[in-house]
């Protein structure tokens, strides 16, 4: 077992990336930014993603608590998702509307990720 604080340290790192990321490549995408399809700014965040992905199945290894049973987790993941399909339509959609509208869900989603992970709850208005 990976130590639980290190994987944790791990987790939450790469949701700071992750969001910081986001803003940055949403920025250059309003500014139409040339920068915006290089390589390593295409790729970079995919190995954040995953690592986010990795980190968080290791954490709910630790604790004994998977996706599909424990309905908080099920919940994240399946926002996770959601989060990278509204990001790439976000930065690659056809049009401004269209990508706009995916910038908000895609931070929609991510703050429901936040609050989900901090009270343990798939409904945390609840
Ligand atoms: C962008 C996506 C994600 C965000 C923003 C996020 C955010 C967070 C945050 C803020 C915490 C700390 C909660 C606390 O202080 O108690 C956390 C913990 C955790 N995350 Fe994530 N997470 C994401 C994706 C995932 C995924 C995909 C999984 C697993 C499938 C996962 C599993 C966990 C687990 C099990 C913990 C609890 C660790 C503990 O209480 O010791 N996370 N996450």
């Amino acid at each position: 077992m990976i130590d639980h604080q290190l994987l944790k340290l791990v987790h939450l790192s790469c949701v700071v990336l992750s969001i910081t990321g986001f803003t940055i490549r949403a920025t250059l995408m309003l500014a139409r930014s040339p920068l915006l399809r290089r390589r390593w700014v295409r790729t970079v965040p995919h190995l954040v993603d995953s690592l986010l992905f990795f980190s968080g199945l290791g954490l709910a290894y630790n604790l004994h608590q998977y996706p599909g049973t424990t309905p908080w987790l099920t919940a994240k993941l399946v926002a996770l998702v959601l989060y990278v399909i509204f990001g790439a339509i976000a930065l690659r959609g056809r049009r401004l509307p269209q990508r706009l509208t995916a910038l908000v869900l895609a931070y929609t989603t991510f703050a429901y990720m936040v609050s989900v992970a901090l009270s343990k709850n798939p409904m945390p208005w609840h």
